[in-house]
């Protein structure tokens, strides 16, 4: 995209870092949809601030429930930038706006992050409701991609081996999957679902692919989790709805909130 996205980031992580008070983060999450309950035993709030404050963040799509950037202090000392609620290509902005959060937190040095999400499982047979599954590599087919022109990025290794490896260790019981993304809103229907089956997608959802090519565009290294919260259409049979799958989120928030402190405590 143009130039003026990465100056867009550059000021906002001046405006981030002049807000908070802290001008060096180990780490930045992304937490998704059912994950923010999850931010709690991460750490301590040392400050926070709201997204649309900052230069280039959407208004709040509801008014008054716009995001919040909150920084952490883990027990170990870690500093960790957390996003609470991210921008979706859905929502029809665009894509600078569903990664400007990323370049953000690029500019202000992070190089490594936690991208989450609430996603549709594909494989019911192994999956269950409630289980965080690592994501160790994705399927873009949003039809949108951050960079374009002539920006060759080798994409083998998008979601970090080493991150996940220490993911694994710290959580035996952990499994890993390809995340599909779809641009939404509308959830899939039953021959979709059966389509990314076949295509080799264990995850389906709406986020991060976008976010994490713009992380590798800058170098960073990616944890990618998602929160499977249902089934994909047709698969088990009952319709989805978006409440269900935030209270999946509530109910693993205090699970995965212990495994994303372990983890950032670790990095
Ligand atoms: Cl089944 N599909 C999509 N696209 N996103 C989801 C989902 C399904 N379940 C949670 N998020």
């Amino acid at each position: 995209m143009s130039r003026d996205a990465y100056a867009l980031a550059k000021d906002a992580a001046a405006a981030l870092t002049a807000a908070v008070g802290v001008d060096s983060f180990d780490v930045a999450l992304v937490m998704g949809s059912g994950w923010v309950p999850a931010a709690e035993p991460i750490g301590r709030t040392v400050a926070q601030v709201e997204m649309s404050s900052l230069p280039g963040f959407a208004p709040p799509a509801v008014a008054g429930h716009s995001g919040m950037i909150r920084v952490v202090e883990t027990a170990a000392g870690k500093h960790a930038l957390l996003f609470l609620g991210r921008t979706h290509l859905y929502e029809g902005r665009g894509v600078e706006p569903v990664v400007h959060g990323v370049r953000t937190a690029l500019a202000a040095g992070v190089g490594t992050f936690v991208l989450t999400n609430a996603a549709g499982g594909l494989r019911p047979e192994t999956q269950k409701v409630g289980d965080p599954v690592l994501i160790s590599d994705h399927i873009n087919m949003t039809g949108a991609n951050p960079l374009t022109g002539t920006t060759f990025i080798d994409l083998t290794d998008v979601y970090t081996p080493r991150l996940r490896a220490l993911a694994r260790e710290l959580d035996p019981s952990l499994s890993e999957g390809v995340y599909v993304a779809f641009r939404g809103p509308t959830y899939e229907t039953p021959a979709e679902i059966r389509m990314l089956r076949t295509l080799g997608g264990d995850l389906i959802g709406m986020s991060t692919v976008l976010e994490a090519i713009a992380a590798r565009e800058g170098g960073a290294e990616i944890l990618g989790v998602s929160l499977v919260t249902n089934p994909g259409a047709g698969l088990v049979g009952e319709p989805l709805n978006h409440a269900e799958v935030l209270e999946v989120g509530r109910a693993t928030a205090s699970r995965m909130g212990v495994l994303l402190a372990k983890i950032v405590d670790r990095l």
